[in-house]
């Protein structure tokens, strides 16, 4: 399996990582080989060799240069950039792992579609596509007769879609309701145990938990956005803007609250709340306190879990630890495995 990799940051150095560490588990249960034949950054080169990049010999490069190869070409033929790579190269999967931007997700979508319309599968761990509209590219994809995948995008290594893809298949998905932000629920349960919530956050971004500037999570925008993720591939509801979702974040919260519903045994925490109703799917993102009862109070620290209501099952709850760039390449790794047991039939899956 040729492989063209967009996005060598923290995600996409990992994903190369565990793709030549599973190389045998990949050669002995699925019969594939994974040849990484083009990876591109934005700003510190593109590298590409029909033969297969040597990982290793870039990783050193990497670390002694910043760089992966030559500056991409304005307008001349030297180094080729992301877009030319995507349309000119051969391969057989595109992964594009660039950054989030949710204002202008049409960049990655324009990688994701270039690859598509040339019939190659794709995976991604990008959010920023599928909020856009998911079902245009699911379409698109399918009149292409490629494959696209998208573990990675929303809660990390935790099974979520392939969950829904493989065992929820059949059933209806007929509410939703997550701990998917990580960021914020450590914040809660920090400031449980007695820290202010700026003491708080600054241990989150000791520990690599928090991003420079976190108002996304914590304001709750990063929790709506993967909502409105699941709404579009679990109930088929049409994209929606931002400003359309009701919204509420931690960064009010009073430790008061916290301590209240830790007190009567339960536990608060930001809900993402997708429910289908007559009117069509209603989305929420709040703080709420949960009862003991709810599987979704004992999600701590930086984890993520999901409490799926359904016609068949009745509730079905995932959860897991499953955050961080490790954990999303192994997301990653999933789909690449999917691909290539379908790209041969089904065998080995
Ligand atoms: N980090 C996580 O744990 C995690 C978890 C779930 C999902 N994700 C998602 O996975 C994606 C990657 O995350 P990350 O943490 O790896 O981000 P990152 O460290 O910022 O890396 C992003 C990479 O994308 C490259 N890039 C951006 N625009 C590009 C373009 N137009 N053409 C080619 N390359 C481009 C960047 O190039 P430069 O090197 O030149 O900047 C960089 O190598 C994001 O969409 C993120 O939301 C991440």
């Amino acid at each position: 399996m040729r492989i063209l990799l967009l996005g060598f940051g923290n995600v996409g150095r990992a994903f190369c990582e565990i793709v030549e560490e599973k190389a045998p588990l990949l050669r002995d249960l699925f019969g594939v080989e994974g040849r990484f034949v083009g990876i591109a950054t934005r700003s510190r080169g593109c590298v590409s060799d029909p033969g297969g990049i040597d990982i290793g010999a870039l990783l050193k490069k990497e670390s002694s240069t910043g760089r992966l190869g030559p500056a991409p070409s304005r307008g001349g033929r030297d180094a080729p950039s992301a877009v030319e790579m995507v349309q000119e190269m051969d391969y057989d999967l595109l992964v594009v792992c660039t950054s989030t931007t949710i204002q202008s997700p049409e960049e990655p979508k324009s990688f994701i579609c270039g690859g598509l319309q040339r019939g190659k599968d794709v995976i991604t761990s990008n959010k920023g596509p599928l909020f856009l509209g998911y079902r245009e590219i699911r379409d698109f994809a399918a009149a292409n007769g490629a494959l696209f995948l998208f573990e990675a995008a929303v809660m990390g290594g935790t099974p979520f879609f392939s969950f829904a893809r493989h065992c929820l298949t059949g059933s209806e998905v007929l509410s939703c309701e997550g701990v998917m932000n990580t960021t914020s629920n450590y914040i809660l349960d920090l400031m449980i145990a007695g820290a202010s919530f700026d003491d708080a956050l600054l241990d989150a971004r000791r520990k690599g938990y928090a991003e420079a500037d976190p108002t996304f999570d914590l304001e709750g925008w990063d929790s709506a956005v993967k909502a409105s993720i699941i709404a579009q591939v679990l109930m088929g509801a049409p994209p929606v803007p931002l400003e359309d979702i009701e919204v509420q974040g931690i960064n009010q919260i009073k430790t008061r609250l916290l301590l209240e519903a830790a007190h009567s045994g339960g536990a608060l925490r930001l809900v993402s709340r997708v429910e289908k109703g007559k009117d069509g799917v209603a989305i929420t993102v709040r703080p709420e306190v949960l009862s003991p009862s709810n599987p979704l109070s004992r999600v701590h620290g930086a984890t993520n879990g999901v409490l799926f209501l359904t016609d068949t099952l009745g509730e079905i709850f995932v959860a897991g630890g499953g955050i961080g760039p490790r954990h999303t390449a192994f997301s990653l790794l999933r789909d690449l495995i999917e691909v290539a047991c379908s790209r041969k039939g089904g065998r080995g899956c």
